[in-house]
């Protein structure tokens, strides 16, 4: 994840410019910089480092112009180095980006291809040069930028300035978020809103797909259709500056929405995407000698820990012991030589979750933590910290933060299969570019969102919903009933889908609802036998898969089509939707969504 700003002013903005972005730096700080238009020419200022170095740099050599972009980086493609630092550009165009260009490999090899010299490592400069190759053949910038969006993929956000334009701007979101910013005969661009707090209040956010181009009289935006379309001015509280709600009607569906770039950011820090690798950082144990791991956490936590448990005892080869913490800490549990203690939580305060740690460590394990928060307890009582970078959650039922835990949870498994030798490199290379395009499937499957409605409306009524899955799908069964439960106050209960006969099935009538969740994995044929059990009974099934619907063999109710993509990464696509169906539910049912009754964020006793 970086941060982006931009702005048409009306005098020299490079000074202002670096004042938005050190409000953007919890962002990222591997180095930053400016880019200006002055006298219709670029030029750009860039430091290694944090953005004091820039700011020493724009004080020897200061740059002029009343267009500019600026940026400060967390590294994803290629070192944190002055030459891969933002803006990136040629003679004719410059950018600053934010997310992951997926397809930047093809694109630059075809660019090679026509002449186009890359300077850098890093997958925006395929985006300067595609951009530079359409303005080569017709010397329209708004056209050459709409151009060039629609031939990428991935998730990301750009700031766009031309050589020859004093008064334009692109912008473009798709997956990272994007916010314009309104002044008097001035326009802002930033990755956020706190960013723009000392020049506007007044702020329209750019929605998935969005594009715009920026004026000093305004900014026309266009949907991902290319459709021109009106976004709501909203005004910025001071206190809204720091966590709002952007455009959404709660904090829980907002941050249902950041998981594209939150995934991302997540990623980065545990990958070398560039070089396709995991790239962890240091536990202090040798990962290739654990004899064992231990995992515990409390509510969705516990989840993503269980779906750690398939991840590493299937690509690790290890034995995962897992339990929520309230019945660890109690169940003496005897642990072994060598083994490693693992801890989800979001807000590294749960009571349950501290005590089983405390329990571990006194146990000789080594303890690592993978928390939200850094500064909290769990993250001090630690021997490791694996932060998750979701940002503040501050819905009760937690969505971007389940996402990012089993983010972290996948290098790790990755991490420990290659150090046990039970990876190969290319199996490395397949299973982290699988976990790359993660933010791009989540941005899509959100995209999608109205097929929920219906849903919706039909499990508004429902007294009781049972949800299915098998394998690494059974814990996101089980948080898809804990997610409409805690929201909807609707009954729900998730169950491996093979226990079904074993007890649930006497339950469901033509009154029940049942969600399955069902990647055409090597599991698949067994749940669609599953299916035709709750068929048969005249259960009303709701088939989460990326198989064709025909495939259930039976009559679905509803069917949720998901993208083809490696079964590894299937949970933490999955976990969208049955964020979607609660959220929707709750909505149709009026319920208290971001602070439902009787719930608390951080349960910090027994
Ligand atoms: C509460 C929250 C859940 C959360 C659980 C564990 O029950 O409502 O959303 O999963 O606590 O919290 P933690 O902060 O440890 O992840």
């Amino acid at each position: 994840m970086c941060g982006i700003v931009g702005i048409l002013g009306k005098s020299s903005v490079a000074n202002n410019l670096v004042d938005a972005l050190r409000r953007l730096e919890y962002r990222g700080y591997d180095s930053a910089g400016v880019a200006t238009v002055e006298d219709g020419t670029l030029d750009r200022r860039r430091a290694e480092g944090k953005l004091r170095n820039l700011e020493k740099r724009l004080l020897a050599e200061p740059l002029a112009g009343r267009t500019g972009i600026g940026h400060t980086r967390w590294a994803t493609h290629g070192r944190p180095i002055e030459r891969n630092a933002h803006p990136h550009m040629t003679a004719k165009v410059s950018v600053v980006h934010n997310g992951i260009i997926e397809n930047f490999r093809d694109l630059r090899a075809k660019l090679e291809a026509k002449g186009h010299r890359f300077e850098t490592d890093t997958d925006t400069e395929a985006v300067v040069h595609l951009i530079t190759d359409e303005l080569d053949q017709s010397n329209d910038p708004v056209a050459a930028a709409h151009k060039a969006l629609n031939q990428l993929q991935g998730a990301f956000a750009l700031g766009i300035i031309f050589a020859g334009h004093d008064d334009l701007m692109i912008a473009a979101r798709k997956g990272s978020p994007l916010a314009i910013g309104h002044g008097s005969g001035e326009m802002y661009l930033g990755s956020d809103a706190i960013a723009l707090a000392p020049f506007t209040d007044a702020i329209t956010y750019l929605e998935e797909g969005d594009w715009a181009v920026l004026h000093r009289s305004g900014a026309d935006i266009y949907d991902r259709d290319g459709a021109r379309i009106e976004r709501p001015m909203i005004k910025a509280v001071a206190s809204s500056l720091l966590v709002d709600k952007g455009n959404y009607r709660h904090f829980m569906a907002k941050e249902i929405h950041e998981q594209p770039e939150v995934i991302s950011h997540t990623l980065a820090n545990y990958l070398d995407m560039a070089a396709a690798r995991v790239n962890f950082p240091d536990l202090g144990v040798d990962l290739a000698n654990i004899s064992r791991v231990t995992i515990s956490a409390c509510g969705t936590a516990y989840y993503a820990g269980l779906v750690a448990k398939y991840w590493i005892e299937r690509f690790a080869r290890l034995p995962v012991d897992i339990d929520v913490a309230s019945e660890m800490r109690y169940r003496e549990t005897p642990l072994p030589e060598n083994g490693l203690a693992i801890f989800v939580s979001q807000s590294g305060e749960t009571a349950d979750t501290l005590a089983t740690l405390r329990y571990c460590k006194a146990n000789r394990q080594h303890v690592a933590s993978i928390v939200n928060v850094r500064t909290s307890t769990i993250a001090r009582e630690s021997h490791a910290v694996l932060p998750t970078l979701a940002g503040p959650e501050i819905g009760v039922a937690s969505t971007k933060a389940f996402t990012c835990q089993l983010s972290v949870l996948a290098c790790l498994a990755i991490a420990i299969g290659r150090a046990r030798g039970e990876i190969a490199p290319e199996q490395e290379t397949a299973l982290v570019t699988a976990l790359t395009e993660v933010p791009r499937h989540v941005a899509a499957i959100l995209r999608n969102e109205d097929i929920y409605l219906p849903v919706a409306q039909d499990l508004a009524k429902a007294r009781d919903v049972l949800y299915l899955g098998r394998g690494s799908s059974f814990p996101i069964a089980l948080e898809g009933a804990l997610k409409l439960k805690e929201i909807s106050y609707i009954h729900a209960e998730g169950y491996a889908a093979g226990e079904l006969k074993h007890g649930p099935i006497a339950l469901i009538d033509e009154s029940v609802p049942v969600i399955v969740v069902a990647p055409e994995d090597e599991l698949f044929e067994k749940t669609v036998s599953n299916l035709q059990e709750v068929a048969a009974r005249g259960g009303q099934i709701i088939l989460i898969s990326d198989a064709p619907p025909e495939k259930a063999g039976c009559k679905l109710a509803a069917h949720i089509p998901m993208p083809v993509v490696d079964a590894f990464i299937a949970p933490l696509l999955y976990a969208v939707p049955i964020q979607l169906i609660a959220y929707q539910t709750a909505v149709q049912i009026g319920t208290d969504v971001d602070q439902p009754r009787n719930l608390a964020k951080s349960v910090t006793v027994e």
